[in-house]
């Protein structure tokens, strides 16, 4: 019997999905499902007709793949992809190769990688980004881990992957260990930044300038032709546009609590670990946090003094939009560049040798961020590598010292106001940070020393001489 070119473990929708994908490019998968009706009903309904076959165990999944066998995880991220990986190891020979395709945490990545290599085998762990869509239609896909695997994954993935306008496929080798993994995070955690800058430009429309969501929806059209198109931009306005039975905007109906699965939290921690600001995204995970205190949030809105936006604009509205517009477009170019700084540290630490363009390119297109500003990131690395901070790029500087006017005019409104908009406003403490020669952290070194003799350096001094001052001494 003909060997099936992939096996895939994980028959819901991703997976499922993935699977159809990889069909309709000419590639033959065997599939297996733990609950085995699942493998039954799929082989029997989506997958009917079609080169794809089921296995009722591990044992017959890896005896209907062609060598070297290639079995990809499509399952729930911990300790289940270690069961697998487990189970898998006795049933596979030299040179076969396992992939997780789940939203694993990169460290598990790059330990799993080692074990697996440990065992003669290949561990790919890949980001796939795009959602049901996506999987069905052209994920993008980011893939880490064994080296040596890639050449036999690269035509699979690079078939079934987006592609975008030149053909380019949105998927390529990341780099070894959890670096696929570890750039999925990222993705995951800008993808928490732009949702967060939406929503601010959404609530300062509707609270302070009382825009309806049909308004809104032909706000979100136009900013879609522009500097802003992207997927998240598109999405946005199709939800203003949706109605409820009754006729009024479904969104306005859906409780204002934010759950999240832990990606972005990652990200954070990561900044925290690594010592690199990032700001933006770390506010809209403790955005989403301070949303979910619903009960909290309700009782503090009857006993917390502090003004109120509604009906306090008297202005030319559209010229407010466009500062709204300008406004989340330069909080984008802060996100980014915190993310792709905090991308080049990790980088350097686990001697990765990200391609901070590349990169740009597989998110160019089928990932949830998928927009055109990411080929304005591309075009920037492009000229210069080594660029330490996207802030610094010609591009980037000029877009933000457009931007700034209107930027500030909005973080200005919104706190006079009582506009909760911690990522407009953090993205801008942290521009006005990182382009001040003398912060007063001089202080704060004299406090240290201070009470703890933990010393300073002087601006008289070479750097690295460290001085102490006893100041209780008159
Ligand atoms: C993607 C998404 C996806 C993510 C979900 C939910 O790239 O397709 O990033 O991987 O897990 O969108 O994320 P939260 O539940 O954390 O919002």
């Amino acid at each position: 019997m003909k060997k099936a070119d992939i096996g895939l473990i994980g028959l819901a929708v991703m997976g499922e999905n993935l699977v159809m994908n990889m069909e309709s490019r000419g590639y033959s998968v065997c599939v297996y499902n733990r609950t085995t009706e699942k493998v039954t009903d799929f082989i029997e309904g989506r997958a009917k007709g079609k080169n794809i076959f089921g296995a009722d165990s591990l044992e017959e999944l890896v005896a209907g793949l062609s060598v070297p066998r290639k079995v990809m995880l499509m399952i729930k991220a911990g300790k289940p992809v270690d069961d697998y990986i487990d189970a898998l190891i006795p049933l596979l020979s030299p040179g076969d190769i396992i992939i997780d395709g789940g939203n694993t945490h990169y460290p598990d990545t790059t330990r799993r990688t080692k074990y697996v290599e440990s065992k003669g085998l290949l561990l790919i762990g890949t980001g796939v980004s795009g959602g049901e869509e996506g999987a069905l239609k052209g994920p993008s896909i980011m893939p880490g881990g064994s080296k040596g695997a890639w050449e036999h994954v690269k035509p699979i993935f690079q078939s079934i992957a987006a592609k975008v306008e030149d053909g380019i496929a949105c998927c390529d080798w990341v780099g070894s260990d959890g670096a696929g993994h570890y750039v999925k995070m990222i993705h995951n955690g800008i993808e928490y930044g732009d949702m967060q800058l939406i929503c601010e430009a959404y609530f300062l429309m509707k609270e302070y300038l009382s825009l309806s969501a049909d308004e809104m929806y032909e706000v979100f059209k136009s900013w879609n032709t522009g500097e802003l198109d992207s997927y998240l931009i598109e999405i946005t306005g199709n939800i203003f546009a949706r109605k409820d039975d009754d006729g009024t905007p479904l969104v306005e109906k859906i409780l204002d609590t934010a759950g999240q699965k832990g990606t972005g939290k990652w990200t954070s921690v990561a900044s925290l670990d690594e010592g690199v600001p990032l700001t933006l995204i770390s506010e809209a995970v403790y955005s989403r946090y301070l949303s979910a205190m619903k009960d909290k949030r309700v009782y503090a809105s009857k006993v917390l003094a502090g003004p109120h936006p509604t009906g306090k604009f008297t202005g030319d509205k559209a010229a407010f939009i466009e500062d709204i517009r300008q406004a989340l477009f330069a909080s984008k170019i802060i996100s980014y560049a915190q993310g792709f700084a905090l991308m080049r540290a990790t980088s350097e630490k686990y001697c990765w040798n990200l391609n901070y363009g590349d990169i740009a390119m597989l998110w160019r297109g089928g990932c949830i961020i998928r927009s055109s500003f990411l080929s304005n990131i591309k075009d920037a690395f492009d000229a210069n590598p080594n660029l330490d901070n996207l802030l610094i790029d010609p591009y980037f500087c000029n877009a933000i010292a457009k931007a700034q006017d209107s930027w500030r005019r909005v973080c200005a409104a919104a706190i006079t106001h009582g506009v909760a908009i911690s990522a407009f406003s953090s993205a801008l403490a942290y521009y006005d940070g990182y382009r001040t020669a003398r912060l007063p952290a001089n202080l704060l070194q004299a406090q240290r020393d201070y009470f703890g003799a933990h010393t300073y350096e002087r601006v008289d001094k070479p750097r690295g001489e460290m001085y102490h001052t006893n100041w209780l001494e008159t």
